[in-house]
């Protein structure tokens, strides 16, 4: 170990027994040189490991101090629920109505920021296409999709280690088209199906569409899932079908370890219930690889895996698609009743894109740049919000799950800002439980510049505001 190493593990263990406080400035450069014996390039080098693992954070000029923990969720206190009948969607409505303007800043967006996601070449291969009568050929591209992009999209799972073939893969319009069509072709109105309680309203919207009973189980403290009230939903209800998310999960921003997806797959097989998998930002994890799919645990054909290219080319491109397997034929039946085909300029476009890794370029510098813009945002935030708030921070995305305190409405606090044209993603979108509506997901995607600062100085200055009014 070299020395910064070694005073960098010592100082991360003061932190760790709390010898040092959350935003307590830490020694000088040069005061620590003297107390720890050390050169003051190795004290620098040191700070800069912890600086870069998000333990410390440097501010202008005024020296080091401790970042807020990060990982640690605190689980809503809810227990498992059930809810016979679903209402959010007028509520989403009006939400996404709200935010939908241009003058809005859109921190309450779902989507990256779009200059982010902007690809030249994309754009050429697309402008190319959009010239070639071919490409605009139905026939090739009508469910279930362009052959070639299938082949493309199995390839990636087979690289990652699942079995998948080409023709388990169907397109869709988006990856909300293809949770739709799965969790159609698998449930009856009436029937019961699971979600976690905290999840992306699509989610609720789609059960109450379909009429489905829905259980929820807690989000753990640890890991995000609750394994033992997953498994205890099973038996208590007759679920037919989950809809989960496990990868980098919206809002909240966890990513559940390998060993509990596999427990989860097992549970599937036993209890013989399907898994419909929620899988749009796993390419926005920041680790060196991507985290697995349900689908490479699961040896039963148990799980109907769903993602996009929304998240990573643009919402415009509405290209996602479902890894179907023996539920191809049911969904494209439902798909030749609705949203017939997706684009098949932008599918051809896509098979070029694709088959010359522009793509994996694309997503280096895309996953860098929300990592470097997330954690400016952090760091403002960890220094300006109360003391009695927590931000769920998580190596992936570019969302950040700001915890208030528990008297805290956050709904009021996005009425509050949308009159100053600043948009924020209130919990009630997400969950159901109305006495704890103290969260907040906020849109991570842009570079720090004066409307930044000001728009984060006015959601920190009102939830103060709302801090001190406790009852
Ligand atoms: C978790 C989650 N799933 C699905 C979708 C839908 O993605 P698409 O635009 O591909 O339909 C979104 C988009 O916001 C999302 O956040």
């Amino acid at each position: 170990m070299f020395k910064s190493e070694k005073l960098a593990h010592s100082i991360e263990q003061f932190i760790e027994n709390g010898q040092w406080k959350t935003h307590e400035k830490l020694p000088s450069l040069r005061e620590q040189a003297q107390l720890s014996g050390y050169s003051l390039i190795t004290v620098l080098n040191a700070y800069q490991i912890l600086e870069a693992k998000g333990l410390i954070y440097a501010k202008d000029k005024s020296g080091y101090y401790v970042s807020q923990p990060k990982s640690v969720i605190h689980p809503p206190l809810t227990q498992m629920q059930h809810s016979k009948q679903i209402q959010i969607n007028s509520t989403v409505f009006r939400y996404l109505k709200s935010i939908q303007h241009s003058d809005i800043l859109p921190f309450g967006s779902a989507f990256p920021n779009p200059e982010l996601l902007y690809n030249p070449k994309f754009m050429q291969l697309l402008a190319q296409h959009a010239k070639r009568k071919h490409s605009y050929l139905n026939s090739d591209n009508m469910p279930p999709g362009n052959h070639a992009l299938r082949q493309i999209i199995a390839n990636r799972y087979i690289l990652q280690g699942v079995q998948c073939e080409t023709d388990d893969i169907v397109i869709t319009s988006g990856a909300l088209n293809a949770l739709n069509l799965a969790l159609e072709a698998l449930t009856q109105p009436g029937d019961f199906i699971l979600l976690q309680d905290t999840v992306f309203y699509g989610a609720w919207q789609a059960a109450e569409r379909l009429g489905l009973e829905v259980v929820t189980i807690p989000t753990d403290a640890e890991h995000g899932f609750d394994l033992v009230a997953f498994e205890q939903a099973l038996k208590q209800y007759p679920i037919k079908v989950c809809w989960l998310m496990l990868n980098v999960q919206n809002p909240v921003g966890y990513t559940v370890p390998n060993s509990i997806k596999q427990k989860i797959a097992d549970l599937l097989h036993h209890y013989q219930v399907y898994l419909i998998e929620d899988d749009v930002y796993a390419e926005l994890s920041y680790g060196k690889h991507k985290p697995l799919p349900m689908t490479y645990f699961d040896r039963h054909q148990r799980v109907l895996h769903c993602s996009t290219f929304s998240k990573t080319l643009g919402m415009g491109t509405r290209v996602g698609w479902v890894h179907a397997r023996q539920f191809s034929d049911a969904i494209q039946h439902l798909q030749l009743m609705s949203t017939v085909s997706v684009s098949p300029l932008v599918q051809n476009a896509l098979v070029d894109f694709l088959s010359h890794h522009h793509y994996e370029k694309h997503l280096r510098h895309l996953r860098s740049r929300l990592a470097q813009y997330k954690q400016v945002f952090y760091d403002y935030l960890a220094q300006h919000l109360p003391v009695d708030c927590q931000i769920h921070f998580f190596a992936s995305g570019y969302f950040l799950w700001i915890e208030l305190a528990q008297h805290c409405d956050s709904f009021k606090i996005y009425e509050n800002l949308l009159k100053q044209n600043i948009g924020i993603a209130p919990s009630v979108l997400f969950r159901l439980e109305k006495s704890t509506q103290n969260y907040i997901r906020l849109n991570c995607s842009f570079e720090w510049n004066d409307t930044m600062q000001y728009a984060m100085q006015q959601l920190c200055l009102s939830i103060h505001q709302h801090s001190e009014l406790r009852s």
